[in-house]
């Protein structure tokens, strides 16, 4: 036994040097195999993206060239990682160049390759090189075992006598070999994001891509699902999820070529971003996120989700506030007495934290609506004569923590700061104005609009140190594109602007590490894991109708976990009961925005009991996995649970929508309990003086029965919700 175990030993190690030798680049999760070779031409290619292989010496069986010529012959044109424009591949190009010379062409060669260990996984990064133009990229993979998740960047850069000029910068190119392929994607509107819809890849190009600059994921969310023969499910089939870390102009091209064979390509929109490269500057692309299931897309997120908590999530493993809102209350009508009282109903209710919203600003021009004020970052002296102190006073007399809202990457031009800096406002010298909801976008290209970006922050940190969260909102897409500061150069706006705005977020991490921030843009037009570095959750809609929120939550939960998600229960469709919409709420990061004297006594010790239980829960509901039960996309009910790692506790949210008259009702089957142990089911969240109705209430059963036989918890009730508690015993 002992010889076997040193003779795999020896022909592990052995294959491991004829690949070396070979130059095989191996990037490996737990369950996938990423394999990449330098060819005898000295260029690198895709040898195989797929389930992980067992034996080691197999990955030395690979050819580099494409496969599936339509003669049965195999052409020498390859799946190339990263290839350029004006070579003999006819499709698609990773990155395209016209150097200092005029020449459009592009072949990168191996130089080098390293594997390093980084956090939680291993990076391998591959250096390579034009043989005829000092031109570099330096291929970056860092493969999260564990999570089964790849995150792949790439930089160019050069020394060429002139700059070069970039027209196509891809983070990367994947390639896929299926006999189909269906594309879910995410599309979005104000009030209506991430709406799920399913297509299959025919030859040609399939692109999703946005041109809106600030508000970028107002159209299309920078995500994607990719059913690999049939269309992604979400308990089987081989499925891809990737998501680009780039919270500006996205696009995805999909191209399925002439042979059936599919390349992805993730990358910065180059739309009207033909990029000056100067010597020795390096050019970043975003990160693209990668992970394959072979169980469907439940297993994917999850991956996802474990991913982001661990490592890219701002404060993935921390705690966070549940909250009172003020916007949907009061809109900009609110003074300093109104805010000491919304504040005594936050803690009423038992949330953590009251956050103030727009209309707290401006002098010469108030913000007493939305067509002033923005840039004028002083206090409005008649609403809130004491100031954000009087304020942070107020909330630690209630005994509650106090945010407060932004949108500083804005301006009106009824404000100071236009009047005086015209030229930091994005917009086109020589035309009319066009003005979405009245504003304009702060050049973040200029190094003195950074500034100024960061000082909102650092100032109210700086005169108030006990704020305690931020809700940064951006309601505009760049419009009148133009950049005074970048003059000649509008080709670097769209890119250069989004690198201002992280120079800014870097600068206020860097301060204030441990200040949780939202990321808002007039709902959730903004939802990247770039930004996610720097925010601790997302507000993922305006819109708070909980039928339409079971459906956008359901979206968004597909690539981030419900700890970045979040959810607040407000005044929208009356017609649905405080529970309903308190419920559907409780499945994200839990807060308020509806004032507490609306609700009847009932309502009210409802929701301070909901409160109370989510907190119990919420390691539950915020770090536990996730498992997407029933679809709302397939009919009238929804159901989703989270389960605690250890299996020892899990939380069930079931919902009725639009049930029709008498039909069929199915047990909800629920999964990730460990079957041998014994779980006692309990229904929550109920309302005061209601006892549960749940057949299976109060009772034990195995986590064997409760996964294959399930639980009755459906009914024909319209906007019915449950939420069930199972502890194991
Ligand atoms: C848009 C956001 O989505 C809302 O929640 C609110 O903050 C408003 N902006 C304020 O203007």
């Amino acid at each position: 036994m002992k010889k076997l175990f040193v003779l795999l030993m020896a022909l592990s190690m052995l294959a491991q040097i004829n690949a070396q030798e070979k130059k095989i680049f191996r990037i490996s999760t737990d369950n996938t195999d990423l394999i990449l070779q330098v060819a005898p031409n000295g260029r690198l290619y895709q040898s195989y993206l797929g389930d992980k292989l067992l034996n080691e010496q197999d990955i030395n069986n690979f050819s580099y060239a494409v496969k599936g010529g339509s003669d049965g012959s195999v052409s020498t044109r390859g799946w190339e990682v990263y290839p350029g424009s004006g070579a003999e591949d006819y499709f698609e190009p990773a990155v395209a160049i016209t150097h200092y010379d005029g020449n459009p062409s592009t072949i990168f060669r191996y130089v080098s390759a390293e594997q390093k260990e980084v956090k939680g996984g291993t990076e391998t990064v591959i250096n390579l090189k034009d043989d005829q133009y000092p031109v570099e990229v330096i291929l970056h993979y860092i493969a999260y075992p564990k999570e089964n998740v790849i995150k792949t960047w790439s930089e160019i850069k050069h020394s060429e006598k002139k700059p070069i000029n970039l027209w196509r910068y891809a983070s990367t190119m994947l390639y896929f070999s299926n006999t189909n392929y269906y594309l879910t994607e995410f599309s979005s509107d104000w009030a209506k994001e991430a709406r799920m819809s399913t297509q299959p890849l025919m030859f040609g190009k399939k692109v999703i891509d946005t041109k809106l600059g600030s508000r970028a994921a107002m159209h299309a969310h920078p995500f994607f699902e990719l059913g690999l023969d049939q269309p992604v499910q979400e308990q089987q089939g081989r499925v891809m999820l990737g998501t680009l870390g780039w919270t500006g102009n996205f696009q995805f091209t999909f191209e399925v070529d002439n042979v059936g064979n599919l390349r992805v390509i993730p990358a910065i929109n180059p739309y009207a971003s033909y990029y000056e490269l100067k010597a020795n500057e390096i050019f970043s692309t975003p990160e693209f996120i990668f992970t394959f299931s072979n169980n469907g897309t439940g297993e994917a997120s999850r991956n996802l989700h474990a991913w982001a908590r661990n490592y890219q999530l701002k404060d993935g493993q921390g705690d966070r506030l549940t909250l009172l809102n003020n916007w949907e209350n009061t809109y900009f009508n609110f003074n300093e007495e109104l805010l000491g009282e919304l504040m005594k109903e936050a803690k009423h209710l038992g949330v953590d934290m009251f956050l103030l919203d727009d209309g707290w600003f401006g002098n010469k021009h108030p913000r007493n609506d939305d067509h002033a004020g923005l840039g004028d970052w002083e206090v409005m002296k008649s609403k809130l004569p004491g100031g954000i102190p009087a304020l942070v006073k107020s909330a630690k007399e209630a005994g509650v923590r106090f945010g407060i809202w932004i949108e500083p990457e804005m301006v009106n031009p009824r404000s100071d700061l236009f009047e005086k800096h015209p030229d930091w406002a994005i917009h086109l010298p020589n035309r009319e104005t066009y003005y979405y909801r009245n504003q304009l976008v702060l050049d973040l290209s200029n190094p003195k609009v950074q500034d100024f970006v960061f000082g909102v922050v650092d100032n109210i940190l700086t005169e108030n140190p006990e704020v305690a969260f931020f809700k940064w909102d951006c309601n505009s897409p760049i419009t009148n594109v133009y950049s005074p500061y970048l003059k000649d150069k509008q080709g670097q706006l769209y890119i250069n602007h989004v690198r201002g705005i992280y120079n800014v977020l870097n600068r206020i991490k860097d301060k204030y590490p441990n200040v949780p921030m939202m990321l808002c843009s007039g709902g959730g037009a903004r939802c990247d894991y770039e930004a996610l570095k720097y925010f601790t959750e997302f507000w993922c809609s305006d819109n708070t109708d909980p039928v339409e929120r079971i459906f956008i939550q359901w979206g968004f939960s597909q690539i981030f976990p419900s700890k970045a998600m979040c959810a607040h229960v407000t005044s929208w469709n009356k017609n649905t009961s405080v529970k309903f919409r308190t419920d559907v709420a409780s499945m994200c990061k839990l807060g308020f925005d509806l004032g507490l004297k609306e609700l009847n006594a009932d309502e009210l010790a409802y929701c301070q009991n909901a409160v109370a239980n989510w907190k119990r829960l919420k390691s539950v509901i915020l770090d536990g996995d996730q498992y997407r039960l029933v679809s709302p996309y397939d009919g009238n009910h929804m159901a989703i649970m989270y389960t605690a790692p250890d299996a020892s506790k899990a939380v069930l949210y079931t919902y009725d929508i639009h049930p029709r008259f008498g039909e069929k009702l199915f047990p909800v089957r629920l999964q990730g309990l460990d079957a041998k142990k014994m779980y006692k089911v309990k229904e929550i969240n109920l309302m005061p003086n209601k006892n549960s109705n749940l057949a299976v209430n109060e009772k034990t059963y195995s986590g064997d029965y409760l996964m294959k036989v399930g639980i009755n918890a459906f009914t024909t009730n319209q906007t019915h919700s449950r939420v069930i508690e199972l502890t194991a015993e």
